[in-house]
Protein backbone atom coordinates (compact mmCIF):
# COMPACT_ATOMS: atom_id res chain seq x y z
CA UNK A 1 0.00 0.00 0.00
CA UNK A 2 1.22 3.59 -0.47
CA UNK A 3 2.40 5.31 2.32
CA UNK A 4 0.33 8.03 2.25
CA UNK A 5 -3.00 5.80 1.76
CA UNK A 6 -1.49 3.72 4.84
CA UNK A 7 -1.52 6.72 7.08
CA UNK A 8 -4.46 7.77 5.98
CA UNK A 9 -5.77 4.24 6.89
CA UNK A 10 -4.15 4.69 10.36
CA UNK A 11 -6.06 7.93 10.90
CA UNK A 12 -9.16 6.51 10.09
CA UNK A 13 -8.44 3.82 12.41
CA UNK A 14 -7.62 6.61 15.51
CA UNK A 15 -10.54 8.19 14.59
CA UNK A 16 -12.95 5.50 14.91
CA UNK A 17 -11.41 4.47 18.25
CA UNK A 18 -12.03 7.88 19.15
CA UNK A 19 -15.35 7.68 18.30
CA UNK A 20 -15.93 4.59 20.17
CA UNK A 21 -15.04 6.04 23.23
CA UNK A 22 -17.63 9.15 22.87
CA UNK A 23 -20.43 7.65 21.95
CA UNK A 24 -20.24 4.33 24.15
CA UNK A 25 -19.36 3.35 26.83
CA UNK A 26 -17.91 -0.30 25.60
CA UNK A 27 -14.27 -0.50 26.60
CA UNK A 28 -14.01 -3.73 24.37
CA UNK A 29 -15.42 -1.83 20.94
CA UNK A 30 -12.79 1.05 22.19
CA UNK A 31 -10.32 -1.17 22.64
CA UNK A 32 -10.50 -3.56 19.68
CA UNK A 33 -10.51 0.11 17.43
CA UNK A 34 -7.41 1.44 19.96
CA UNK A 35 -5.67 -2.21 19.50
CA UNK A 36 -6.20 -2.15 15.84
CA UNK A 37 -5.10 0.83 15.17
CA UNK A 38 -1.65 0.81 17.26
CA UNK A 39 -1.08 -2.46 15.20
CA UNK A 40 -1.28 -0.48 12.15
CA UNK A 41 0.58 2.48 13.70
CA UNK A 42 3.00 -0.18 14.84
CA UNK A 43 3.59 -2.90 12.18
CA UNK A 44 2.66 -1.46 9.22
CA UNK A 45 3.96 1.76 9.93
CA UNK A 46 5.58 3.47 6.64
CA UNK A 47 7.33 6.23 8.82
CA UNK A 48 10.09 3.44 9.25
CA UNK A 49 12.05 3.98 6.38
CA UNK A 50 11.17 5.93 3.48
CA UNK A 51 8.18 8.53 4.73
CA UNK A 52 10.63 9.69 7.80
CA UNK A 53 11.83 12.06 5.43
CA UNK A 54 8.95 13.27 4.31
CA UNK A 55 7.25 13.34 7.79
CA UNK A 56 4.27 15.19 7.85
CA UNK A 57 1.70 16.96 10.17
CA UNK A 58 -0.54 13.85 9.21
CA UNK A 59 1.75 11.71 11.25
CA UNK A 60 1.73 14.59 14.09
CA UNK A 61 -2.01 13.72 13.76
CA UNK A 62 -1.85 10.55 14.31
CA UNK A 63 0.50 10.33 17.37
CA UNK A 64 -1.78 12.92 19.25
CA UNK A 65 -4.65 10.94 18.57
CA UNK A 66 -2.88 8.05 20.14
CA UNK A 67 -2.06 9.85 23.22
CA UNK A 68 -5.86 10.98 22.98
CA UNK A 69 -7.16 7.56 22.64
CA UNK A 70 -4.55 5.83 24.88
CA UNK A 71 -5.74 8.73 27.87
CA UNK A 72 -9.62 8.00 27.08
CA UNK A 73 -9.38 4.24 27.52
CA UNK A 74 -7.22 4.62 30.53
CA UNK A 75 -9.87 6.64 32.35
CA UNK A 76 -12.95 4.94 30.90
CA UNK A 77 -10.85 1.07 31.88
CA UNK A 78 -10.05 2.49 35.68
CA UNK A 79 -13.51 3.94 35.95
CA UNK A 80 -15.01 0.21 34.83
CA UNK A 81 -12.42 -1.45 37.11
CA UNK A 82 -13.30 0.81 40.18
CA UNK A 83 -17.33 -0.33 39.31
CA UNK A 84 -16.51 -3.73 39.04
CA UNK A 85 -16.89 -4.45 35.22
CA UNK A 86 -14.71 -6.05 33.89
CA UNK A 87 -11.95 -5.16 31.23
CA UNK A 88 -10.53 -5.93 27.39
CA UNK A 89 -7.54 -8.26 29.08
CA UNK A 90 -7.81 -8.74 32.57
CA UNK A 91 -8.79 -7.28 35.78
CA UNK A 92 -5.90 -7.89 37.29
CA UNK A 93 -4.22 -4.94 34.99
CA UNK A 94 -5.28 -2.72 37.13
CA UNK A 95 -3.42 -3.66 40.19
CA UNK A 96 0.44 -3.16 40.22
CA UNK A 97 0.83 -6.87 40.87
CA UNK A 98 3.03 -8.79 38.89
CA UNK A 99 1.87 -10.55 35.76
CA UNK A 100 3.50 -14.08 34.03
CA UNK A 101 3.01 -15.35 30.48
CA UNK A 102 4.79 -18.41 30.09
CA UNK A 103 5.26 -20.94 27.64
CA UNK A 104 3.64 -24.63 29.00
CA UNK A 105 4.53 -27.10 26.59
CA UNK A 106 8.01 -27.50 24.92
CA UNK A 107 8.54 -24.08 23.67
CA UNK A 108 7.25 -22.03 20.70
CA UNK A 109 3.61 -22.02 21.79
CA UNK A 110 2.94 -18.54 20.71
CA UNK A 111 3.99 -16.28 23.53
CA UNK A 112 4.90 -13.39 22.22
CA UNK A 113 1.48 -13.04 19.94
CA UNK A 114 0.26 -11.99 23.64
CA UNK A 115 2.97 -10.63 24.89
CA UNK A 116 2.57 -8.05 22.84
CA UNK A 117 -1.04 -7.11 23.13
CA UNK A 118 -1.14 -7.14 26.68
CA UNK A 119 2.15 -5.41 26.33
CA UNK A 120 0.47 -1.90 26.13
CA UNK A 121 -1.38 -2.32 29.28
CA UNK A 122 2.23 -2.37 30.87
CA UNK A 123 4.41 -0.24 32.27
CA UNK A 124 7.08 -2.66 32.40
CA UNK A 125 8.06 -5.55 30.43
CA UNK A 126 10.63 -7.74 31.47
CA UNK A 127 12.52 -11.10 30.77
CA UNK A 128 13.91 -13.25 33.44
CA UNK A 129 15.22 -16.59 32.51
CA UNK A 130 17.35 -18.33 29.21
CA UNK A 131 19.33 -16.35 26.38
CA UNK A 132 18.96 -15.97 22.87
CA UNK A 133 17.36 -19.73 22.23
CA UNK A 134 14.33 -17.97 22.89
CA UNK A 135 12.75 -15.86 19.72
CA UNK A 136 9.77 -14.15 18.71
CA UNK A 137 8.93 -12.74 14.83
CA UNK A 138 7.43 -9.15 14.60
CA UNK A 139 6.84 -7.75 10.84
CA UNK A 140 7.48 -4.13 10.58
CA UNK A 141 6.39 -2.52 7.12
CA UNK A 142 6.24 -5.95 5.50
CA UNK A 143 9.51 -6.57 6.73
CA UNK A 144 10.20 -9.86 9.30
CA UNK A 145 12.32 -9.13 11.92
CA UNK A 146 13.32 -11.90 14.32
CA UNK A 147 14.26 -11.06 18.55
CA UNK A 148 15.39 -13.39 20.68
CA UNK A 149 16.90 -11.12 23.50
CA UNK A 150 14.81 -8.13 23.93
CA UNK A 151 11.45 -7.78 25.46
CA UNK A 152 8.16 -7.51 23.02
CA UNK A 153 7.29 -4.62 25.07
CA UNK A 154 9.99 -2.62 23.52
CA UNK A 155 7.32 -1.98 20.56
CA UNK A 156 5.11 -0.28 23.04
CA UNK A 157 6.58 3.38 23.22
CA UNK A 158 5.60 3.81 26.85
CA UNK A 159 6.69 0.64 27.90
CA UNK A 160 10.04 -0.03 29.60
CA UNK A 161 11.67 -3.47 29.01
CA UNK A 162 13.78 -5.50 31.61
CA UNK A 163 16.80 -8.08 31.06
CA UNK A 164 16.70 -9.55 34.36
CA UNK A 165 19.71 -10.99 36.76
CA UNK A 166 18.49 -14.87 35.55
CA UNK A 167 18.98 -14.42 31.61
CA UNK A 168 22.07 -14.95 29.81
CA UNK A 169 23.21 -12.14 26.96
CA UNK A 170 24.89 -12.56 23.81
CA UNK A 171 25.77 -8.97 24.02
CA UNK A 172 26.41 -8.83 19.98
CA UNK A 173 22.93 -10.63 19.23
CA UNK A 174 21.26 -7.83 21.56
CA UNK A 175 23.03 -4.81 20.43
CA UNK A 176 21.83 -6.50 17.18
CA UNK A 177 18.29 -6.63 17.91
CA UNK A 178 18.80 -2.86 18.92
CA UNK A 179 20.27 -2.15 15.65
CA UNK A 180 17.35 -3.77 13.70
CA UNK A 181 14.90 -1.60 16.19
CA UNK A 182 16.57 1.23 15.62
CA UNK A 183 16.20 0.73 11.91
CA UNK A 184 12.58 -0.05 12.25
CA UNK A 185 11.82 3.25 13.09
CA UNK A 186 11.58 1.83 17.12
CA UNK A 187 13.24 4.37 19.70
CA UNK A 188 14.87 2.01 22.49
CA UNK A 189 16.35 5.10 24.00
CA UNK A 190 16.11 5.10 27.68
CA UNK A 191 13.97 2.53 27.51
CA UNK A 192 15.64 -1.00 28.12
CA UNK A 193 18.02 -2.21 31.30
CA UNK A 194 19.93 -5.12 31.28
CA UNK A 195 20.23 -6.15 34.56
CA UNK A 196 24.53 -5.94 36.23
CA UNK A 197 23.65 -9.04 37.52
CA UNK A 198 23.06 -10.58 34.37
CA UNK A 199 25.76 -13.27 32.62
CA UNK A 200 27.38 -12.66 29.81
CA UNK A 201 27.47 -15.57 26.28
CA UNK A 202 30.43 -15.52 24.47
CA UNK A 203 31.48 -16.64 20.99
CA UNK A 204 33.11 -19.17 22.45
CA UNK A 205 30.49 -20.53 24.76
CA UNK A 206 28.76 -20.93 21.05
CA UNK A 207 30.87 -23.00 20.04
CA UNK A 208 31.76 -25.20 23.17
CA UNK A 209 27.50 -25.80 22.77
CA UNK A 210 28.31 -26.58 19.32
CA UNK A 211 31.57 -29.13 20.02
CA UNK A 212 29.42 -30.65 23.15
CA UNK A 213 26.36 -31.15 20.95
CA UNK A 214 29.32 -33.17 18.46
CA UNK A 215 30.75 -35.31 20.89
CA UNK A 216 27.03 -36.40 21.92
CA UNK A 217 26.31 -37.92 18.59
CA UNK A 218 23.30 -39.28 17.65
CA UNK A 219 22.48 -38.53 21.99
CA UNK A 220 22.92 -35.15 21.01
CA UNK A 221 20.52 -32.91 23.08
CA UNK A 222 19.48 -30.91 19.80
CA UNK A 223 20.35 -27.43 21.46
CA UNK A 224 19.82 -24.37 19.51
CA UNK A 225 23.72 -23.46 20.13
CA UNK A 226 23.54 -20.43 21.44
CA UNK A 227 25.76 -21.59 24.20
CA UNK A 228 23.06 -21.29 27.06
CA UNK A 229 24.15 -24.34 28.37
CA UNK A 230 28.11 -23.67 28.53
CA UNK A 231 27.46 -19.87 30.13
CA UNK A 232 24.95 -21.03 32.54
CA UNK A 233 27.69 -23.71 33.44
CA UNK A 234 30.22 -20.66 33.61
CA UNK A 235 27.43 -18.94 36.45
CA UNK A 236 27.15 -22.23 38.51
CA UNK A 237 30.96 -22.98 38.20
CA UNK A 238 31.51 -19.12 39.81
CA UNK A 239 33.87 -18.38 37.39
CA UNK A 240 31.12 -16.72 34.39
CA UNK A 241 31.60 -13.23 34.11
CA UNK A 242 28.64 -10.88 34.56
CA UNK A 243 27.17 -7.72 33.03
CA UNK A 244 27.89 -5.64 35.54
CA UNK A 245 31.75 -6.70 35.22
CA UNK A 246 32.07 -4.84 31.80
CA UNK A 247 32.12 -1.07 33.75
CA UNK A 248 35.08 -2.43 35.43
CA UNK A 249 37.41 -3.26 32.86
CA UNK A 250 40.46 -4.86 34.81
CA UNK A 251 38.39 -6.98 36.68
CA UNK A 252 36.67 -7.89 33.30
CA UNK A 253 39.59 -8.49 31.51
CA UNK A 254 40.93 -10.50 34.22
CA UNK A 255 37.71 -12.67 34.76
CA UNK A 256 37.68 -12.93 30.92
CA UNK A 257 41.54 -14.30 30.58
CA UNK A 258 40.84 -16.92 33.87
CA UNK A 259 37.51 -18.02 31.71
CA UNK A 260 38.87 -18.61 28.08
CA UNK A 261 42.11 -20.44 29.56
CA UNK A 262 40.24 -22.47 31.53
CA UNK A 263 37.75 -23.20 28.83
CA UNK A 264 40.66 -23.71 26.90
CA UNK A 265 41.73 -26.35 29.00
CA UNK A 266 38.78 -28.55 28.34
CA UNK A 267 38.41 -27.60 24.75
CA UNK A 268 42.05 -27.37 23.39
CA UNK A 269 41.03 -27.38 19.69
CA UNK A 270 38.92 -24.28 20.37
CA UNK A 271 40.13 -20.62 18.56
CA UNK A 272 39.94 -17.50 20.52
CA UNK A 273 41.51 -14.65 19.76
CA UNK A 274 41.61 -12.79 23.05
CA UNK A 275 42.97 -10.03 21.95
CA UNK A 276 40.60 -9.18 19.65
CA UNK A 277 37.65 -10.28 22.23
CA UNK A 278 38.56 -7.98 24.50
CA UNK A 279 38.72 -5.20 22.11
CA UNK A 280 34.88 -5.86 21.16
CA UNK A 281 34.08 -5.96 24.45
CA UNK A 282 35.24 -2.80 25.24
CA UNK A 283 33.55 -0.97 22.54
CA UNK A 284 30.44 -2.97 23.94
CA UNK A 285 31.20 -2.04 27.42
CA UNK A 286 30.83 2.14 26.70
CA UNK A 287 28.00 0.94 24.44
CA UNK A 288 26.13 -0.73 27.34
CA UNK A 289 27.04 1.55 29.86
CA UNK A 290 24.07 3.61 30.35
CA UNK A 291 21.53 0.44 29.85
CA UNK A 292 23.55 -1.89 32.59
CA UNK A 293 21.37 -1.17 36.13
CA UNK A 294 20.92 -2.83 39.18
CA UNK A 295 17.29 -3.80 37.69
CA UNK A 296 16.27 -5.27 41.35
CA UNK A 297 16.14 -1.97 42.75
CA UNK A 298 14.70 -0.62 39.77
CA UNK A 299 11.84 -3.40 39.15
CA UNK A 300 11.14 -3.70 42.82
CA UNK A 301 11.15 0.26 43.34
CA UNK A 302 8.78 0.46 39.84
CA UNK A 303 6.66 -1.58 41.81
CA UNK A 304 6.25 0.53 44.64
CA UNK A 305 5.08 3.20 42.85
CA UNK A 306 2.25 1.58 41.02
CA UNK A 307 4.06 0.06 37.83
CA UNK A 308 2.34 -2.78 36.37
CA UNK A 309 4.60 -4.98 35.18
CA UNK A 310 4.60 -8.21 32.75
CA UNK A 311 7.09 -11.14 32.39
CA UNK A 312 7.26 -12.40 29.47
CA UNK A 313 8.61 -16.27 29.81
CA UNK A 314 11.02 -17.68 27.22
CA UNK A 315 11.24 -21.35 26.58
CA UNK A 316 8.88 -23.72 28.44
CA UNK A 317 7.82 -25.58 31.46
CA UNK A 318 8.51 -28.52 29.93
CA UNK A 319 12.64 -27.64 28.73
CA UNK A 320 12.79 -26.52 32.65
CA UNK A 321 16.35 -28.17 33.46
CA UNK A 322 14.49 -29.43 37.05
CA UNK A 323 10.52 -30.20 35.26
CA UNK A 324 11.61 -30.98 32.36
CA UNK A 325 12.66 -34.37 30.03
CA UNK A 326 15.88 -33.97 31.50
CA UNK A 327 18.70 -34.24 29.64
CA UNK A 328 16.86 -33.10 26.77
CA UNK A 329 15.94 -29.75 28.47
CA UNK A 330 17.73 -26.32 28.33
CA UNK A 331 19.95 -24.73 31.19
CA UNK A 332 17.75 -22.61 32.60
CA UNK A 333 14.24 -22.36 35.28
CA UNK A 334 11.56 -21.24 32.33
CA UNK A 335 8.72 -21.86 35.01
CA UNK A 336 7.18 -19.87 37.60
CA UNK A 337 10.23 -19.65 39.95
CA UNK A 338 12.38 -17.94 37.61
CA UNK A 339 10.37 -14.96 37.93
CA UNK A 340 11.66 -15.46 41.48
CA UNK A 341 14.79 -15.72 40.83
CA UNK A 342 15.70 -13.99 37.53
CA UNK A 343 14.11 -10.83 38.67
CA UNK A 344 14.63 -10.31 42.18
CA UNK A 345 10.60 -9.66 43.33
CA UNK A 346 8.63 -11.86 45.86
CA UNK A 347 6.07 -14.21 45.30
CA UNK A 348 3.62 -11.95 46.99
CA UNK A 349 3.58 -9.68 43.76
CA UNK A 350 2.54 -12.27 41.55
CA UNK A 351 -0.54 -12.22 40.12
CA UNK A 352 -2.01 -13.69 36.38
CA UNK A 353 -0.15 -16.59 35.43
CA UNK A 354 -1.10 -17.07 31.96
CA UNK A 355 -0.19 -20.36 30.18
CA UNK A 356 0.07 -20.52 26.52
CA UNK A 357 -0.67 -23.77 25.46
CA UNK A 358 -0.90 -24.69 21.69
CA UNK A 359 -4.38 -26.49 20.82
CA UNK A 360 -1.87 -28.96 19.62
CA UNK A 361 1.46 -29.51 20.74
CA UNK A 362 5.25 -29.35 19.59
CA UNK A 363 8.89 -29.78 20.10
CA UNK A 364 11.87 -28.85 18.53
CA UNK A 365 15.42 -31.00 19.45
CA UNK A 366 15.57 -34.20 20.71
CA UNK A 367 13.65 -36.22 23.33
CA UNK A 368 10.38 -37.92 24.38
CA UNK A 369 7.53 -36.87 22.83
CA UNK A 370 4.29 -38.81 23.79
CA UNK A 371 1.42 -37.51 21.56
CA UNK A 372 4.08 -37.23 18.15
CA UNK A 373 2.08 -37.81 15.02
CA UNK A 374 4.85 -38.89 12.49
CA UNK A 375 1.87 -39.41 10.15
CA UNK A 376 -0.41 -37.67 7.98
CA UNK A 377 -1.90 -35.39 11.39
CA UNK A 378 1.54 -34.55 11.84
CA UNK A 379 2.12 -33.27 8.67
CA UNK A 380 -0.86 -31.14 8.54
CA UNK A 381 -0.25 -29.67 11.90
CA UNK A 382 3.60 -29.01 11.02
CA UNK A 383 2.51 -27.33 7.47
CA UNK A 384 -0.35 -25.61 8.36
CA UNK A 385 0.84 -24.44 11.51
CA UNK A 386 4.32 -23.18 9.78
CA UNK A 387 5.68 -25.27 12.25
CA UNK A 388 9.98 -24.42 12.06
CA UNK A 389 11.55 -22.94 15.15
CA UNK A 390 12.36 -18.82 15.19
CA UNK A 391 15.43 -19.32 16.41
CA UNK A 392 16.63 -22.35 14.43
CA UNK A 393 14.80 -22.61 11.31
CA UNK A 394 14.39 -26.05 12.38
CA UNK A 395 11.24 -28.09 11.38
CA UNK A 396 9.49 -28.48 14.82
CA UNK A 397 8.05 -32.10 15.92
CA UNK A 398 3.94 -32.39 16.27
CA UNK A 399 1.47 -34.11 17.44
CA UNK A 400 -1.87 -33.80 19.23
CA UNK A 401 -2.85 -31.99 22.94
CA UNK A 402 -0.92 -33.67 25.97
CA UNK A 403 -3.58 -33.46 28.94
CA UNK A 404 -0.87 -35.39 31.38
CA UNK A 405 1.64 -32.79 30.53
CA UNK A 406 -0.32 -29.91 30.93
CA UNK A 407 -1.86 -30.87 33.66
CA UNK A 408 1.75 -31.41 35.40
CA UNK A 409 2.75 -28.17 33.98
CA UNK A 410 -0.38 -26.28 35.23
CA UNK A 411 0.48 -27.64 38.80
CA UNK A 412 3.67 -26.59 38.86
CA UNK A 413 3.35 -23.06 37.63
CA UNK A 414 -0.58 -22.62 39.29
CA UNK A 415 -2.06 -20.99 36.12
CA UNK A 416 -4.68 -18.79 36.82
CA UNK A 417 -5.40 -18.74 32.88
CA UNK A 418 -4.24 -20.03 29.85
CA UNK A 419 -3.91 -18.70 26.29
CA UNK A 420 -4.61 -21.18 23.60
CA UNK A 421 -3.01 -20.44 20.39
CA UNK A 422 -3.32 -21.60 16.81
CA UNK A 423 -6.51 -23.16 16.79
CA UNK A 424 -7.27 -22.16 13.34
CA UNK A 425 -4.48 -24.87 12.58
CA UNK A 426 -7.48 -27.61 13.31
CA UNK A 427 -9.71 -26.07 10.43
CA UNK A 428 -10.30 -28.66 7.60
CA UNK A 429 -9.81 -31.61 9.89
CA UNK A 430 -12.51 -34.59 10.00
CA UNK A 431 -11.29 -35.47 14.09
CA UNK A 432 -9.33 -34.14 16.14
CA UNK A 433 -7.74 -35.74 19.20
CA UNK A 434 -6.82 -35.62 22.75
CA UNK A 435 -4.04 -37.06 24.66
CA UNK A 436 -6.24 -37.33 28.11
CA UNK A 437 -3.91 -40.44 29.93
CA UNK A 438 -0.80 -42.06 30.01
CA UNK A 439 -0.98 -46.23 30.69
CA UNK A 440 2.22 -48.35 31.01
CA UNK A 441 2.36 -49.93 27.70
CA UNK A 442 3.79 -53.32 29.50
CA UNK A 443 1.13 -53.69 32.24
CA UNK A 444 -1.59 -51.34 31.01
CA UNK A 445 -1.72 -49.34 34.27
CA UNK A 446 -2.45 -45.87 34.37
CA UNK A 447 0.36 -43.47 34.91
CA UNK A 448 -0.73 -40.60 37.25
CA UNK A 449 2.70 -38.42 37.34
CA UNK A 450 4.89 -37.36 34.92
CA UNK A 451 7.48 -39.82 35.12
CA UNK A 452 11.27 -38.52 35.95
CA UNK A 453 12.61 -41.68 34.19
CA UNK A 454 13.07 -41.03 30.13
CA UNK A 455 12.81 -44.62 29.55
CA UNK A 456 9.46 -44.90 30.95
CA UNK A 457 8.09 -41.62 29.43
CA UNK A 458 9.51 -43.33 26.35
CA UNK A 459 7.54 -46.34 26.21
CA UNK A 460 3.82 -44.29 27.88
CA UNK A 461 0.71 -45.65 25.93
CA UNK A 462 -0.90 -42.37 25.41
CA UNK A 463 -5.33 -42.98 25.55
CA UNK A 464 -6.54 -40.68 23.05
CA UNK A 465 -10.17 -38.98 23.25
CA UNK A 466 -11.84 -38.26 19.55
CA UNK A 467 -13.63 -35.03 19.08
CA UNK A 468 -14.89 -33.88 15.99
CA UNK A 469 -13.28 -30.91 13.64
CA UNK A 470 -14.35 -28.30 11.91
CA UNK A 471 -14.44 -27.08 8.33
CA UNK A 472 -14.96 -23.23 8.72
CA UNK A 473 -12.27 -20.17 8.46
CA UNK A 474 -12.54 -19.29 12.06
CA UNK A 475 -9.67 -16.29 11.50
CA UNK A 476 -12.40 -13.92 11.65
CA UNK A 477 -14.31 -14.83 14.52
CA UNK A 478 -14.27 -12.37 17.15
CA UNK A 479 -15.64 -13.83 19.69
CA UNK A 480 -16.10 -17.15 22.06
CA UNK A 481 -19.59 -17.42 20.40
CA UNK A 482 -18.36 -16.93 16.91
CA UNK A 483 -16.57 -20.11 16.35
CA UNK A 484 -18.22 -22.43 15.43
CA UNK A 485 -19.94 -25.58 17.56
CA UNK A 486 -17.17 -27.82 17.44
CA UNK A 487 -14.58 -25.77 17.78
CA UNK A 488 -15.97 -24.43 21.42
CA UNK A 489 -16.81 -27.97 22.18
CA UNK A 490 -13.14 -28.70 21.91
CA UNK A 491 -11.78 -25.35 23.82
CA UNK A 492 -15.10 -26.42 26.70
CA UNK A 493 -12.93 -30.15 26.56
CA UNK A 494 -9.39 -28.66 27.07
CA UNK A 495 -10.31 -26.55 30.11
CA UNK A 496 -12.03 -29.28 31.56
CA UNK A 497 -9.72 -31.83 31.26
CA UNK A 498 -6.33 -29.15 32.39
CA UNK A 499 -9.06 -27.31 35.20
CA UNK A 500 -7.73 -23.96 34.42
CA UNK A 501 -9.84 -21.56 32.27
CA UNK A 502 -9.03 -20.44 28.46
CA UNK A 503 -8.87 -16.95 28.39
CA UNK A 504 -7.66 -16.26 25.28
CA UNK A 505 -8.41 -18.26 22.00
CA UNK A 506 -6.04 -18.08 19.03
CA UNK A 507 -7.41 -17.96 15.40
CA UNK A 508 -5.06 -17.04 12.97
CA UNK A 509 -1.42 -16.15 12.50
CA UNK A 510 -2.24 -12.17 12.22
CA UNK A 511 -1.68 -10.13 15.78
CA UNK A 512 -4.93 -9.17 15.92
CA UNK A 513 -6.72 -13.01 15.58
CA UNK A 514 -6.95 -13.71 19.15
CA UNK A 515 -10.17 -13.64 20.87
CA UNK A 516 -10.73 -12.71 24.79
CA UNK A 517 -12.86 -14.52 27.26
CA UNK A 518 -14.38 -12.86 30.12
CA UNK A 519 -13.45 -15.99 32.19
P1 LIG B 1 19.37 -24.85 24.47
O1 LIG B 1 18.42 -24.04 25.28
O2 LIG B 1 19.85 -24.15 23.24
O3 LIG B 1 20.48 -25.41 25.29
O4 LIG B 1 18.58 -26.14 23.91
C1 LIG B 1 18.11 -27.17 24.77
C2 LIG B 1 16.78 -27.71 24.27
O5 LIG B 1 15.77 -26.74 24.44
C3 LIG B 1 16.77 -28.05 22.78
O6 LIG B 1 15.92 -29.15 22.57
C4 LIG B 1 16.15 -26.81 22.15
O7 LIG B 1 15.57 -27.10 20.91
C5 LIG B 1 15.14 -26.45 23.21
N1 LIG B 1 14.79 -25.04 23.22
C6 LIG B 1 15.47 -24.03 23.78
N2 LIG B 1 14.81 -22.89 23.66
C7 LIG B 1 13.67 -23.16 23.02
C8 LIG B 1 12.55 -22.36 22.62
O8 LIG B 1 12.46 -21.15 22.85
N3 LIG B 1 11.56 -23.02 21.97
C9 LIG B 1 11.61 -24.36 21.74
N4 LIG B 1 12.63 -25.12 22.11
C10 LIG B 1 13.66 -24.53 22.74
Amino acid sequence: MHVNSKRTKISNMFRTAIQRLTSSSSIAAAATAFGAATYAYTFDNPVSASAKADDSSEMDAIKAWMKETDVKLAKLEANAVSSGASSIMDTSKATNKIDIVLGAQWGDEGKGKLVDMLGMHYDVCARVAGGSNAGHTIVVDNVKYKFHLVPSGILHPATKCVIGNGVVVHMPQFLKELKGLKEAGVDTTGRIFISDRAHLVFDFHQAVDGAQESKLGRNKIGTTKKGIGPAYASKISRNGIRVGDLQDWEYFEERFRALVSSTMSQYPSLNVDVEEELKVYKEIASKIKTMTIDTIEYVNSQHKNGARILVEGANATMLDIDFGTYPYVTSSNPSVGSVLTGLGVSPNKLAGIYGTVKAYCTRVGEGPFPTEQLNDYGEHLGTVGAEFGTTTGRARRCGWLDIPQMQYSAKINGYTALNLTKLDVFTGLKSVFIGTKYVDADTGKPIHSMPASLRQLYKVKVIYEELPGWTEDISKCTSFEDLPPNAQAYVHRVEELIGVPIRWIGVGPGRRDIIYRDV
